[in-house]
């Protein structure tokens, strides 16, 4: 049994050997700030002094520096572990833009794919999902998440987990997850990256710890700690969060690694006084292993001769890393997921693209259509104008492994593909993304004014939203927003796409354009995906994951508003109400919004009982039918408010939702489950209660757009 062989190796090792199992060093290229690291990695390698490599790539690379581990003196296997964040080589689009889709399974689907084609290439484990809820635009790495919402994200962390993982380690098809950042990073202040965060239990128990105890009980294998404090505390020297919460109340079986440096950053945090003093209270917290600060390597041996740290702890760290090793069978073979030959085939299974295809067409966001705009019936001359119109690379947006970047269909290949010799595609850039050029708005115009309809392609180069590119400006960049102010002087109708990694805000668009796509990064397959959706052979039907904001002021903006003590009752007068006196408190465009090619009808709303009981639950159906002419999908979501509590709770929270595909007529019945769990939250004393009343049921397409409403009260 797996426990035994690991008590028995602990047994062989000596210090120096377990703290080399939980270390961690990078290989070929840096995803964090370069390191002033001294150590000959080969030798340290076959002396049995590291666990783990991060940023080696290909079966050749991993198989070769496996072997080197396996001459130490203990063969104990590496762990490659890199950023497969949407997908390998083939690029799925980013994971804020799949959380888009509401699509669970898709969801799943991508994080297998991805999984499969680094399995096959040598790697064992992904430092993915980012799980983090983000409600701050500003943050670039809201891109990385599933968006603001607590319930989305948690349903949408599941799915990751078990795309990446299957349900049991140890295939040849499945890589291990790590839940990251672990905790409450998505909150950084003022959206800067790496910063402290602030906030009261309440918040963190119930609307940033929810996702990562999603993954917990989806079976991630892995946990990565995060770079910020939370309440004052550096995450990676966090007691409370790694020990307490989780190893502690929630039973965690796996590991938790620090991230890249963040347990040697604890030191300019002024929460440490040197590498060592940094390293003892990263173990002492329960950060198991080292990512690139090199400090348990170089300081916890003596630490621990000096009484200082706990040989225990570094027992049960080695323990937990060991354990991981044994589930994926490397101890039975080490190259195990370094095959060149299944490396070759899988990376090129074309089953991946259409896999890729199939999320992208359900990541895009119709959030305008006047007038029908779209789809494009065909017409003789379409005017495809932009700076990302004929963009590969950015399609791809960050965080990208392998991918060919020659080989992703850019927006115009997509459109010349699709319109074939129905139509004619013309082409003209306009401007840059960045910079105040207009010298080529003349061409655009006159190309626009050749063509019947414009597609503008704008947005944000791939290289503006990740880590560490947070912009204090989510306004659309350059002289983009001017030159379709341009465009739309024409008079030609305009559909704009616009392709980003975080939402934007472009108002003069949203005002006046004839159609809007938020295509977002779509990956290898975004051409195909926007065209199919632009040309109607697929009718939209993602829905926004984040709130758009009309203005950076209004950040954090979120659709979880309280009433407050003085709510805007009439927009006309706002005086000594709770608003901004230069714009309304409404979003551009609402959590859950997304428009279809078709309509939805709601009827008939029905609660199986208007009451519960503590133990009860309540059946809550709605029929919806698609009463429009094309067949659609929507998601239906449902929302509760309690009425009066204990402590003040959001006009609205997503509780449940259905993704339905209805075709023209068609009426299906959509039935939720309320239970006591639905209705709880966590009081002034932090216990997760439902407390007895009235709640109010708002069963609607967008949380903006409530069609039924009820009561449901629960007893005493
Ligand atoms: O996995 C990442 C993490 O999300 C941010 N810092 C670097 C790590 C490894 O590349």
């Amino acid at each position: 049994d797996i426990e035994q062989s690991i008590t028995a190796l602990l047994g062989q090792m000596t210090l120096e050997e377990k703290i080399g199992q939980l270390t961690q060093y990078s290989g070929r290229e840096v995803t964090g700030p370069a390191s002033n690291r001294k150590t000959d990695l080969l030798n340290s390698i076959r002396t049995g002094q590291v666990g783990s490599m991060l940023n080696v790539k290909g079966v050749a690379d991993t198989r070769a520096i496996q072997a080197e581990a396996l001459k130490s003196r203990l063969k104990i296997p590496l762990l490659f572990g890199l950023d497969v964040i949407h997908g390998y080589q083939t690029v799925f689009p980013i994971p804020l833009a799949e959380a888009a889709s509401w699509d669970l399974a898709a969801i799943r689907e991508s994080a297998h794919v991805a999984a499969r084609e680094a399995a096959a290439a040598g790697q064992h484990w992904t430092f993915a999902p980012m799980v983090d809820v983000g409600r701050d635009p500003r943050w670039g790495r809201v891109m990385e998440g599933a968006g603001e919402d607590t319930y989305l994200g948690s349903e949408i962390a599941k799915a990751r987990v078990l795309g990446f993982q299957g349900e049991k380690l140890g295939g040849t098809d499945a890589i291990m997850a790590c839940a990251k950042h672990f905790a409450a990073y998505g909150a950084a202040t003022a959206g800067r990256d790496y910063n402290t965060v602030d906030m009261s239990e309440q918040q963190l128990w119930e609307t940033y710890l929810p996702p990562f105890k999603a993954a917990v009980d989806a079976g991630a294998a892995t946990f990565m700690n995060s770079f910020n404090t939370l309440n004052g505390v550096p995450a990676t020297g966090n007691k409370y969060l790694q020990r307490d919460i989780l190893k502690g109340q929630w039973n965690y079986q796996g590991f938790v690694v620090s991230d890249w440096g963040s347990i040697g950053e604890m030191v300019p945090w002024g929460y440490a006084r040197d590498k060592a003093d940094a390293a003892q209270k990263a173990l002492a917290a329960g950060s198991d292993m080292d990512m690139e600060s090199d400090a348990y390597r170089n300081t916890l041996a003596k630490s621990v001769q000096d009484g200082k740290a706990d040989v225990a702890l570094v027992d049960d760290a080695v323990r937990r890393i060991l354990r991981k090793k044994f589930e994926l069978g490397l101890f039975d073979d080490p190259y195990k997921f370094s095959d060149l030959k299944r490396e070759k085939k899988v990376l090129n299974d074309p089953k991946h693209r259409v896999a890729a295809r199939d999320i992208a067409r359900k990541s895009v966001v119709l959030l305008k259509n006047d007038n029908n705009t779209l789809p494009l019936a065909a017409p003789p001359k379409i005017a495809v104008i932009g700076p990302l119109a004929k963009a590969k690379r950015d399609l791809a947006g960050s965080w990208i492994v392998l991918a060919d970047t020659n080989q992703i269909t850019s927006v115009y290949d997509g459109l010349v593909q699709r319109a074939g010799k129905k139509s004619q595609v013309l082409y003209a850039k306009g401007c840059d993304v960045m910079g105040d050029s207009r010298a080529g708005f003349a061409q655009a115009v006159a190309t626009a004014q050749a063509a019947d309809v414009v597609v503008l392609a704008v947005g944000e180069t791939w290289d503006m939203s990740g880590e560490a590119k947070s912009r204090t400006d989510i306004g659309l960049p350059g002289v983009q927003e001017e030159l379709f102010r341009a465009l739309k002087v024409t008079g030609k109708p305009v559909v704009v796409i616009l392709l980003a990694g975080r939402p934007l805000i472009f108002n003069a668009i949203a005002d006046q354009a004839d159609a809007i796509l938020y295509g977002w990064w779509p990956g290898s397959e975004g051409g195909h995906a926007l065209a199919d959706v632009l040309f109607g052979d697929y009718n939209p039907g993602g829905k926004l994951p984040s709130t758009f904001p009309r203005a950076v002021g209004q950040i954090p903006l979120s659709y979880q508003q309280y009433n407050t003590g003085r709510p805007v009752v009439d927009p006309k007068n706002i005086r000594y109400r709770s608003a901004y006196i230069d714009a309304p408190n409404t979003p551009r465009y609402a959590f859950g919004h997304g428009l279809s090619y078709t309509t939805f009808k709601y009827d008939n709303l029905r609660l199986s009982q208007p009451t519960m009981t503590a133990g009860q639950t309540v059946q809550v159906q709605l029929t919806v039918t698609n009463s429009g002419k094309v067949a659609g999908e929507e998601v239906v979501q449902l929302y509760l408010r309690d009425l009066v509590a204990s402590v003040s709770r959001p006009l609205r929270e997503l509780k449940d939702f259905r993704k339905i595909n209805l075709k023209p007529g068609e009426t299906q019945t959509v039935t939720f489950t309320i239970d006591q769990n639905k209705l709880a939250f966590y009081n002034s004393r932090l216990e997760w209660a439902a407390e007895p009343g009235e709640f109010q049921l708002m069963l609607g397409a967008a949380s903006d757009d409530i069609r039924l409403e009820s009561k449901l009260t629960l007893l005493p």
